[in-house]
């Protein structure tokens, strides 16, 4: 046996006896050579040949880490939402959601928070302190209604990343992307009016298009591949659709990633029923690979395409910091915002400036990203080995939202009850679509790689899980 053969053996058997768990990363081919004795082409042949039987993978600039053995996990079906316009309800569950407890100890994996417990976020803490600290009376006046130039000149930096030309004046800062997609909707609908929207699709978007008074055509979306283009195709030839509003990349709550191919598709039965797209990219740029995937817009050579974005999901939700780029709208865009809060507030705006321009933000969305899969890697092999039989589970190339559909028996709302009593909530499916579908599925939270607190609490769920089966199952 040769001596990479010989390390290759040894390896599997320290992943398979779990002395390198999943998610976590091989030492160093210097580290493992030099431990070894060993010349570095044996230790790369060693890893190469992990890498090729599915041990591990390769991150760039990082190193080799030890994937989910077995078959990548068992997908949702394509989605079959109702298909005719309906109007949005399940407020309540979102209340109830966002509401939910805050106690200490109480594992929330029910929101869609990042993680903001990370030294990468010092330096942003420090330019926060040193703006309010600035005797300045620029921070107490109006900022600009486009917002901070100095900020909109490092957004359209970024914008590059993903293929993106954007000027600075074309980017409009909002607070956060809820207000970029409620500001878009107004700018391109009138009450009464249909969106077309991928389905599952998240609760924000769905409830502005409530508060609006407009009607969600929820489209069939696939758990890979994103909303099905013919499919909407037809719906539009069948109704009168206004605008398609889309989260192409690290989908909330779905975790698809649309291919580029799909996604000029998209835009070119945009351009063909001259219909604008409300893209909402704001999980973009935790894309785990490089280079991130190209926006809708980039591809967009009308200014068709309404960017919306935030750094709530990249840095933290607690800055209320977001943007739309909206292309031919901005006008009308311009005026949504000043109705509804006239300007965001100039500190946070010049801290993350800040923050960006000193090279911060790339350092931090590098050590995310790899947090975020990490962690990804490890909460897949917890729901498989504890979840009830049957269980399927999403497969996100990016952020950190698991979509989980549990069998049939499993009534999600009853479930996030049930949980309530153990300190734990979790999202209840129904609230990411306009006619209550989804009871049987939950969205998840990993943004932080699972301790053992939170393993304990994912047990939990899942044997309350299985308590609701076993009720269904019990004939009368
Ligand atoms: C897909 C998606 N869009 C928009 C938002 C709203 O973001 P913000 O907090 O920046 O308003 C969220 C937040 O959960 C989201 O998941």
């Amino acid at each position: 046996m040769k001596l990479y053969e010989q390390l290759f053996d040894e390896l599997i058997n320290r992943i398979e006896g779990g002395y390198y768990p999943v998610g976590s990363r091989l030492p160093s081919i210097r580290a493992l050579s030099k431990e070894r004795g060993v010349s570095i082409s044996t230790v790369q042949e060693a890893y190469q040949r992990l890498e090729e039987s599915g041990y591990t993978e390769v991150r760039v600039k990082s190193g080799y880490y030890v994937r989910a053995r077995g078959e990548s996990p068992e997908l949702p079906d394509v989605s079959r939402p109702v298909q005719r316009p309906l109007e949005v309800t399940y407020w309540d569950q979102v209340y109830h959601l966002l509401t939910g407890s805050d106690s200490d100890g109480h594992i929330a994996f029910g929101t869609a928070k990042p993680d903001i417990h990370t030294p990468t976020l010092k330096p942003l803490l420090k330019a926060l302190t040193n703006s309010a600290a600035c005797t300045s009376e620029d921070f107490l006046n109006y900022s600009s209604m486009h917002g901070s130039k100095r900020l909109r000149k490092q957004i359209a930096r970024l914008a590059v990343n993903s293929g993106c030309n954007l000027h600075p004046d074309e980017i409009i800062i909002t607070s956060g992307c809820q207000e970029a997609l409620m500001c878009s909707l107004r700018a391109v609908t009138e009450p009464g009016d249909i969106v077309a929207i991928d389905s599952p699709s998240f609760y924000g978007s769905t409830q502005a298009i409530k508060s609006l008074g407009l009607k969600a055509l929820e489209i069939p979306t696939h758990p890979e591949t994103g909303i099905s283009i013919e499919a909407l195709e037809m719906a539009i030839e069948q109704w009168p659709v206004k605008a398609i509003q889309v989260t192409p990349t690290c989908n909330n709550p779905l975790g698809y990633t649309m291919p580029e191919g799909r996604r000029k598709e998209l835009l070119r039965l945009a351009q063909q029923c001259d219909l604008p797209i409300i893209e909402d990219d704001i999980y973009g740029d935790l894309y785990y690979r490089s280079p991130r995937p190209k926006t809708i817009k980039s591809f967009d050579d009308e200014g068709r395409v309404l960017l919306c974005s935030s750094f709530s999901k990249t840095i933290a939700y607690g800055l209320r910091l977001g943007w739309v780029a909206p292309g031919q709208c901005t006008d009308r865009v311009l005026h949504k915002k000043f109705i509804s809060t006239v300007s965001s507030p100039p500190i946070q705006q010049e801290a993350v400036a800040d923050f960006i321009e000193n090279g911060y933000y790339e350092r931090h969305l590098r050590v995310m990203r790899q947090q975020y899969q990490q962690a990804r890697d490890v909460m897949i092999d917890l729901v498989k080995r504890n979840f009830p039989e049957g269980t399927k589970i999403s497969f996100p190339q990016g952020g950190y939202i698991l979509w989980v559909e549990f069998p049939i028996e499993v009534d999600s709302v009853k479930l996030n009850k049930l949980l309530e009593s153990r300190n734990i909530s979790i999202a209840p499916g129904v609230i990411f679509s306009a006619s209550g579908k989804y009871r049987n599925f939950i969205r998840m939270n990993f943004s932080r790689v699972p301790d053992e607190k939170i393993k304990t609490a994912l047990k939990a769920v899942a044997e309350e899980a299985r308590n609701l089966m076993l009720e269904e199952t019990v004939p009368e």
